[in-house]
């Protein structure tokens, strides 16, 4: 198992191969990736204009009025590998209703593919998952799929997608949206890993619950006094599936002289949900720009983070200049580097917000990009006063 990591050499050193942590792990819960992500919003027309222009995310399918749906509207957005879904309510009251007025817009659903969804649900279940939705087959033209569901910390339910038998646009139900509008995509290839703000004192449970009803592994762990400013602290640890296809950040609040940065964010969403969305990209730089040119706001790095960057992480193929002009974080483990940078929050609320993340080489997260991150996130709370 990872041990605690004081510093980056300590991080360089420490012996983590996902290969001998999750022979097991693959046994009981194979994923194949992670199939989509849905986030239940307030109006899903105006977000996914929102994330078509800003992430250059493209019009994929759409259920509604006109496919039948009588109480919802979900709007399917894909670039690479990614899938996003939005989804409002059409009538008031009811649990999409709810979800909204308690958290704002967020994450609701994480979904996994996999190759068998009743077993997926019948193996975490008999380990103690909470059932959100039995296993249950959906048809139409294109063939069929079978899905079902686990809650896992807060409100936030994963889902486990069963496509095999199915050649649709997206799911039974959805139809193929047509679009005059397609902003080039930025280059997001596929979702690198999701991270979730629990409470005091429960990121060990939910590590646990990784760990021993989904067969995670921990790969790091970051203690308080690693990602701590003179006026706040949090924790974290990263766990995987075999594959390292799925990787899921746990983050708890931290005592501090201050508020941590993830008590404002519970606060906020009223309790445990996902603080943000990590996407790979081949060219950081290319991406960053993109997002930048149309409007996408990211947080501000002093320049003071780029004086000692060579030092820190070595050799790097990326200008320092241009990496420092975008404000992108670099940082580096035992197998190659990674360049990542974090936009402000992409809702009203002080909550969720998207990682752009390009890996050379590095498996695992860097304890410096983790602290600057810190310090980013906390210069953003002082301006909101809840720091
Ligand atoms: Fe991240």
């Amino acid at each position: 198992m990872a041990a605690e990591i004081k510093n980056l050499k300590d991080l360089q050193n420490t012996e983590y191969s996902l290969k001998k942590l999750f022979k097991e792990a693959e046994d009981f819960l194979p994923l194949l990736g992670t199939d989509y992500v849905e986030l239940y919003v307030g109006n899903a027309k105006q977000s996914a204009h929102f994330y078509k222009t800003a992430f250059g995310f493209q019009s994929e399918a759409y259920a509604g009025l006109e496919t039948g749906l009588k109480d919802r509207v979900s709007y399917v957005l894909k670039q690479g590998k990614i899938r996003l879904v939005l989804t409002t309510p059409l009538q008031k009251d009811g649990e999409l209703n709810e979800h909204i007025n308690v958290h704002g817009d967020g994450v609701k659903v994480v979904a996994l593919w996999v190759e068998d969804a009743r077993k997926a649900f019948e193996e975490t279940t008999k380990r103690g998952a909470k059932p959100y939705l039995e296993p249950t087959v959906e048809k139409d033209e294109h063939g069929e799929i079978v899905k079902s569901g686990i809650y896992t910390y807060g409100e936030t339910v994963h889902m486990f997608i069963e496509r095999k038998n199915y050649n649709g646009i997206f799911l039974p139900g959805f139809q193929k949206w047509e679009s005059h509008y397609n902003p080039e995509p930025v280059g997001l290839k596929f979702i690198d890993h999701m991270v979730g703000n629990v409470g005091w004192d429960e990121m060990n449970t939910w590590c646990k619950f990784y760990g021993e009803v989904m067969g995670f592994a921990q790969i790091i762990s970051f203690a308080d006094d690693d990602i701590a400013t003179d006026y706040t602290a949090l924790m974290s640890k990263v766990m995987s599936n075999g594959n390292g296809r799925v990787k899921f950040p746990i983050n708890e609040p931290a005592k501090g002289k201050k508020k941590s940065q993830i008590e404002e964010y519970l606060d906020f969403y009223n309790g445990p949900g996902v603080q943000h969305i990590a996407v790979a990209t081949d060219d950081i730089v290319a991406t960053v720009s993109a997002m930048r040119e149309r409007g996408v706001e990211f947080l501000y790095v002093p320049d003071e983070y780029y004086d000692d960057l060579t030092e820190r992480v070595g050799e790097i193929d990326e200008d320092v200049e241009v990496l420092k002009k975008h404000g992108i974080l670099i940082d580096r483990d035992e197998e190659g580097y990674l360049l990542q940078l974090f936009t402000k929050t992409v809702v009203d609320r002080p909550t969720m917000f998207i990682e752009v993340i390009q890996r050379k080489g590095a498996q695992s997260f860097g304890v410096g990009n983790f602290k600057a991150l810190f310090e980013a996130i906390e210069r953003e709370q002082a301006l909101r006063g809840t720091l």
